[in-house]
């Protein structure tokens, strides 16, 4: 049997972080210059049905019967194993490995809950669907982080840029023009679960004022949405510093993301923005493509840790 690769992208969100967790809708775009990497071969030294599963970044080399259910790694490898229901499964090996930042707001661990259920589903021969990848993710996600409003999970596991809102169906952006996009990474690292569950806290004791906040983000990703296709770039700009403006009063942003989106703007972009969780993490900054040299430089010059371009571009036809 060879190895089995399965893989997922990193993603960033646009427009409608937090407020999508209320229901309102918001837009994200994978990233393929990151992702997460699962190979699964057989393992001929232990006996059938034992996983061994190394994800050697985070110093974790173990049997799968080892480790707390919780651990998500172990939930990716349970649910696709109960999703699969097959009566027999071979000894094998799960080598994970991710380049894509942690609790920085780029989704590494739906991604690599996603590539793990792609990975073990392909080696023991019945490969999931994209939805039932997407599904499975999720439920990995609830266990560490409450309440996700399931966003993650489907811009990687569909790998494709979506216009997502609960409750709804899930919309693919058709791109009809190229956007370029620079992601400037604060090196602080703090976890999504953190600051939705503090907004969670705010939002309990004064629905009403943030309610309100939300429906406009929600607005301003309804206008994006067009934006985005066409590439309307002064528009999408002025979205995304109208939706910064709404993160920071929902204080999600913080000195070093304030100074990274300055930072972008001064050197010509046309708009940033902080991206997932906030309070560190990355921001976002959107430049037309004679900017983006300069931008990603200015960048670097207030201190981004790493910084990351990328194209939304078109759909190849199949
Ligand atoms: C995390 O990438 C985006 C948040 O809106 C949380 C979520 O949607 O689950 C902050």
């Amino acid at each position: 049997m060879a190895v089995i690769t399965g893989k997922a992208p990193g993603k960033i969100i646009l427009f409608g972080e937090h407020a999508v967790v209320y229901g309102q809708p918001a837009i994200a775009i994978p990233v393929a210059k990151v992702k997460a990497t699962a190979h699964v071969f057989p393992d001929f030294e232990s006996r059938a049905g034992e996983i061994h599963i190394q994800a050697l970044d985070i110093g974790l080399d173990t049997f799968l019967f080892e480790l707390d259910p919780q651990h998500p790694l172990a939930a990716a490898v349970n649910l696709t194993l109960a999703e699969l229901q097959l009566e027999h499964i071979p000894a094998f090996q799960v080598q994970i490995s991710s380049n894509i930042p942690i609790s920085a707001g780029m989704g590494s661990g739906a991604a690599i809950s996603a590539a793990v259920i792609r990975g073990v589903s392909a080696f023991l021969g019945r490969p999931l669907p994209d939805s039932t990848v997407s599904a499975l993710t999720y439920e990995v996600e609830r266990i560490h982080h409450g309440n996700p409003s399931g966003i993650d999970n489907n811009v990687i596991a569909y790998n494709k840029p979506v216009y997502y809102q609960r409750g709804q169906a899930l919309q693919f952006l058709q791109i009809e023009n190229e956007t370029h996009w620079v992601i400037g990474d604060t090196g602080e690292k703090t976890p999504t679960l953190e600051t939705v569950s503090d907004l969670g806290t705010r939002h309990a004791d004064k629905p009403h004022y943030y309610d309100q906040i939300f429906q406009t983000i929600g607005v301003i990703a309804q206008k994006a949405r067009r934006a985005l296709i066409e590439a309307d770039i002064k528009t999408l700009g002025s979205l995304l510093n109208e939706n910064q403006a709404l993160l920071s009063e929902l204080d999600l942003s913080c000195t070093s993301l304030d100074s990274l989106i300055k930072a972008a703007l001064d050197a010509g972009a046309e708009g940033a923005k902080l991206s997932g969780g906030g309070r560190g993490g990355n921001m976002i900054a959107l430049a037309s493509p004679a900017k983006m040299d300069a931008v990603e430089k200015a960048l670097y010059d207030v201190g981004a840790v790493n910084v990351i371009s990328t194209k939304l571009a078109r759909e190849p036809q199949s």
